[in-house]
């Protein structure tokens, strides 16, 4: 391992919360490839360049495989959440090379109980909605910003955000996925480092660790305002293209 490789392994043990390293790698910027906002929006037309070697992921070359990112995480106490009420970690599931992501908020009860993500109403709203495009939850990859059940599903407090996000930037490291759909405002604000509301955010495209990004509503938001489905099948359309670009 060279002094490159060596700089680029300690940083990203640093994003899995090793003390005293940069965590915060998630806007990194690289030469050439589309013009980006300081939240990581695509300005200037095409996404991310698959052809183009810059357009690699900088942690891919030392990235840690899915198994070593949730070995990491391990039986994880590093905050509060650890001990209101978690029955399981929810870590992530599905295919380990995925193209295509989604990350949603935490767990809830259900996933909490089964430790898998997404398995609830809002799961299975979530599910209807990958298989329109085509795939399934065996072809894409489903986690989380937070891997612990919040009490009561109130929202994830930013400790317990910062103490959490560097596993999921590790799982997107890991998989490398072309395209992350953002599920609702949390996650979406969280991967952009913006606090612009998700109405302002759907409908446009960031680019997140070599990824472009679609915000979009959250399932559990369509299952109380059925109306906005059409928006999120619009942005589900815009995936299935990005997908189909350079496959
Ligand atoms: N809502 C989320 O954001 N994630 C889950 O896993 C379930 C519900």
């Amino acid at each position: 391992m060279d002094r490159r490789q060596a700089a680029a392994h300690l940083e990203h043990f640093g994003e899995l919360g090793v003390a005293g390293w940069s965590r915060d790698r998630a806007w990194r910027r690289r030469a050439g490839g589309p013009e980006r906002r300081p939240d990581g929006e695509i300005v200037s037309g095409a996404g991310p360049d698959a052809e183009d070697p810059d357009a690699v992921p900088d942690a891919g070359e030392s990235a840690l495989s899915l198994e070593a990112v949730e070995a990491e995480l391990g039986e994880c106490t590093r905050c509060q959440l650890s001990g209101l009420g978690r029955q399981r970690i929810v870590f992530g599931v599905g295919n380990p090379e995925a193209e295509l992501m989604f990350v949603g908020e935490a767990p809830g009860r259900d996933e909490d109980a089964q430790g898998i993500p997404f398995v609830g109403r809002a799961g299975q709203l979530l599910t209807k909605i990958i298989e329109s495009i085509g795939q399934s939850r065996e072809s894409v990859y489903i986690a989380n910003v937070i891997k612990c059940r919040p009490p009561q599903n109130r929202n994830p407090e930013p400790d317990e955000v910062g103490t959490c996000e560097p596993f999921l930037f590790g799982q997107v490291d890991a998989i490398r996925p072309r395209v992350i759909v953002a599920l609702g405002a949390f996650a979406a604000r969280t991967l952009t480092r913006s606090d612009r509301p998700i109405s302002r955010m759907r409908g446009r495209e960031f680019e997140f660790r070599g990824a472009t990004l679609i915000p979009t509503f959250h399932p559990a938001y369509l299952l109380r305002n059925p109306q906005s489905k059409r928006e999120v099948w619009e942005d589900m359309k815009k995936v299935r293209a990005l997908l189909e670009t350079n496959a």
